[in-house]
């Protein structure tokens, strides 16, 4: 075991501080990582603040952070993939119990028995998993990934949760071209599902409740934006989408985006808000469409996705902050004011 720096929160009324948490000397399987970049999630503040906490309540000390790469340091004498000095990644899961029929399909983020890089029993060290905001992390080489060398680490962070929550619904919903597809909320998550509906060829359209995004959501990649309060704009749209992502972290009107979908549409959240969401049931019917949720990626799938972004030359936007300015980067994605993720830069946590 030993002592690595973090910022961990102590309750849910706490701003994150700067401590230490145990982690494990790496077994033969684990690879320890020294983070470079940590993205920063809606799901960061969620969890921290336990506005989950009917599904996934806060354990504290609570250690964010799921969107990491860094550099090898050490590796396990069975680790075959890594070699210190490699570049590495890792996302929202660091183990499954790889057996199962999930497992077994490449379907991690299905596993009963998932471990999620922070707030999740630790099966070595016993109480809670830790997450990336943090100067190092060990990790079964399983679920290291590999960050291909042409991405800017900063802007590949938030690949590891914000790209592949967007980018397996869109694969899973057959997102091509020829489709017309919305993004609802141009947040971490929103910006990259713009990115990778464009990069699939769809027409793209961002619904957005900030006036000020809108030239950026073209930048992005979108065709059309629609400011979502004006409802004459909405209407336009009605009944002609094939697939939306809903990627918004509080509560809004979703009934108002079932509207828009054609016959057999499908509107999937990604955005994970604190409470319910009210569906009527009659836009479904009527048009027998269809609304889902998804969760993350698996592994197979999550380096699929950091290939493709390497080969199309996708990055998130983010702003780099110092570690210290973590608390103000949670106020400011409250406001939905960040362009368009926060990634830490975590040689900032050094000098603590
Ligand atoms: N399913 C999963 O596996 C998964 C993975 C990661 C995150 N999440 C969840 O996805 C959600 C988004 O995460 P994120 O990191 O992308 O958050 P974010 O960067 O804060 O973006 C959320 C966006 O939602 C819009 N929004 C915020 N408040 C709103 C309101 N009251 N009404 C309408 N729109 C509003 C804003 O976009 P505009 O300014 O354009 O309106 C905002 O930028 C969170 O709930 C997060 O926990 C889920
Ligand atoms: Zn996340
Ligand atoms: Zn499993």
């Amino acid at each position: 075991m030993y002592k690595a720096k973090a910022y961990s929160a102590a309750s849910a009324a706490s701003p994150l501080a700067s401590g230490t948490v145990a982690r494990r000397d790496p077994t033969e399987h684990d690879v320890q990582i020294e983070i470079l970049f940590c993205g920063i999630c809606h799901s960061d503040l969620h969890q921290v603040r336990n506005e989950w906490k009917s599904v996934m309540p806060t354990v504290y000390p609570c250690v964010p952070g799921h969107e990491i790469v860094g550099r090898v340091t050490r590796v396990g004498s069975a680790v075959t993939k890594y070699k210190r000095g490699d570049l590495a990644a890792v996302g929202c899961l660091v183990d499954s119990d790889g057996v199962c029929p999930e497992c077994q399909a490449g379907l991690e983020q299905f596993c009963p028995n998932l471990t999620l890089t922070y707030n999740s029993p630790d099966k070595h060290l016993g109480g809670v998993t830790y997450g990336g905001y943090s100067d190092s992390i060990v990790v079964d080489e399983r679920f290291v990934l590999k960050v291909p060398s042409s991405l800017d680490l900063a802007g590949a962070a938030p690949l590891l949760c914000a790209g592949i929550t967007t980018y397996s619904p869109m694969r899973h919903w057959g997102v091509t071209k020829g489709k017309k597809v919305g993004v609802v909320g141009l947040g971490g998550l929103g910006h990259m599902g713009v990115k990778f509906a464009h990069a699939l060829g769809a027409h793209v359209v961002v619904f957005t409740t900030s006036l000020g995004k809108k030239e950026d959501a073209r930048r992005l990649g979108a065709d059309e934006v629609v400011v979502s309060r004006n409802a004459d704009e909405m209407r336009k749209h009605a009944g002609s989408f094939d697939f939306i992502l809903d990627a918004v972290s509080a509560d809004h009107d979703i009934d108002a985006y079932i509207q828009l979908l054609r016959r057999d549409g499908n509107i999937t959240l990604v955005g994970a808000p604190e409470k319910p969401l009210a569906v009527p049931v009659f836009g479904l019917i009527f048009k027998r469409r269809s609304f889902s949720g998804s969760p993350i990626g698996g592994i197979l799938e999550t380096q699929e996705m950091l290939n493709f972004c390497s080969e199309h030359n996708i990055i998130a936007d983010v702003e780099v902050i110092p570690i210290q300015k973590v608390n103000e980067a949670y106020e400011r994605l409250l406001k939905a004011n960040v362009k368009y993720r926060f990634s830490i830069d975590m040689a900032s946590l050094k000098a603590e």
